[in-house]
């Protein structure tokens, strides 16, 4: 039987799990370090998921045949590295082909290049330089740390005090750390966005249905912003004609450009893109499954993801049947109250066993206790 660690402790992981334990094949599955939903459906692993080191032996005592990572941390920190310095094989790009999210200025590098369509922009270190490209961008313009900064790293700002305080933040408060010590700053680019996650094994580039996700807390899109509040797949403005652009002239390109890099990629290539007048252009990339998308995506997934999955780490993924549903899936995230800020921890959640037969409910922060399923 084979044994599937998957990496992680959101819905995201619960709904990968959800997936996996749909395959024919029948694996045995665990999660570290997993929630009260992924309990259900794997044994729960105490590891933390960005523990590299603790989870590579763990995996290799319990003889684990393949782990999929949810998290960027853990992929950033070179647990793909980890798992193969062990001939372990885990589904995830290597800690040099997850600069891809891991380092905005990196990629921006890549993606100009290879003229791979994004927005133009300048990467300074320090406040001089900031200040002249400021100048030359005028407003709105988008400042970004160039590291990894708990998706809050990024300020769309619309007056130049604005701009400022964002990049004074990163260069001279520190607020990111080490993922602030560069900034990028961009063109604001407008149109509707859109997310396409593909599975990529080297050139080879097989893209999921596209999907769009929201991040602010309240309806009608308003509020501060979140890990993400929901998503649904596909949106109707993702037709043949887009997704055909977006695999010719983004996905293909990227794929090829890391390839050249001597940074192969394997696992799930999320490319965040904005629909402009000119055509798609990318946003960021990400080196992983999306949350929430991944929630709506995988439901729409007719063929077995274990089978991709071995696939893509084997290096055959051009032999992989991916077929989707016909159709379209919506999530909501249903949070405590006072989320994103401080909320209350412990509250009881209830009707989770009551869902109709055409939802399925995924767990993010929640506990089982001997009273029942908390927020956590
Ligand atoms: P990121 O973390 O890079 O995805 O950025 C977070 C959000 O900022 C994106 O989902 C967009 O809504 C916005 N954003 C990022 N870059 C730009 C840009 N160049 N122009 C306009 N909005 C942007
Ligand atoms: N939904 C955005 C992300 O996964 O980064």
């Amino acid at each position: 039987m084979v044994r599937v660690l998957v990496v992680g402790s959101g819905a995201r992981e619960h709904a990968l799990l959800w997936k996996l334990a749909q395959s024919p094949r029948r694996p045995q599955l665990f999660c570290a370090p997993g929630n009260a939903g992924t309990a259900q459906l794997a044994e729960s692993v105490p590891i933390a998921s960005d523990d590299v080191r603790a989870l590579a032996v763990w995996a290799d005592e319990r003889a684990i045949d393949l782990a999929i990572v949810g998290p960027e941390a853990p992929l950033a920190r070179g647990i793909a590295d980890a798992f193969a310095a062990r001939g372990r094989a885990l589904f995830g790009p290597t800690q040099a082909a997850a600069q891809i999210e891991a380092s905005k200025a990196w990629t921006k590098a890549l993606l100009v290049r290879y003229g791979i369509p994004t927005a133009r922009a300048e990467i300074v270190a320090d406040l001089e330089a900031a200040r002249r490209a400021l100048d030359t961008f005028g407003t709105p313009v988008v400042v970004k740390a160039d590291g990894l900064a708990a998706g809050k790293g990024v300020t769309v700002a619309a007056t130049r005090a604005e701009a400022e305080a964002a990049v004074r933040a990163c260069l001279v408060e520190r607020a990111f750390g080490a993922a602030g010590e560069r900034v990028v700053i961009e063109e604001c680019l407008a149109g509707p966005e859109v997310s396409v996650l593909a599975f990529v094994d080297g050139e080879c580039v097989v893209p999921m249905v596209p999907a769009c996700d929201y991040k602010r807390v309240g309806e009608g899109d308003t509020g501060p912003n979140t890990g993400g509040m929901g998503a649904y797949a596909p949106p109707a403005l993702a037709t043949p004609e887009l997704r055909a652009r977006v695999q010719r002239e983004i996905l293909e390109p990227t794929a090829a450009a890391l390839v050249a890099a001597g940074r192969p990629y394997r696992g799930v290539l999320y490319a965040g893109l904005m629909v402009t007048a000119e055509g798609p252009k990318v946003l960021e990339f990400n080196c992983r499954f999306g949350d929430p998308e991944t929630q709506v995506i995988l439901p729409l997934l007719a063929s077995d993801l274990l089978d991709i999955v071995e696939a893509v780490v084997e290096g055959h993924l051009d032999q992989a049947p991916v077929r989707w549903r016909a159709g379209a899936a919506c999530g909501v995230v249903l949070a405590a109250e006072g989320y994103p800020g401080p909320s209350p921890m412990g509250m009881p959640i209830r009707g989770l066993d009551t869902a109709p037969d055409d939802a399925l409910v995924f767990h993010a922060g929640t506990r089982a206790t001997p009273e029942g399923i908390v927020a956590a």
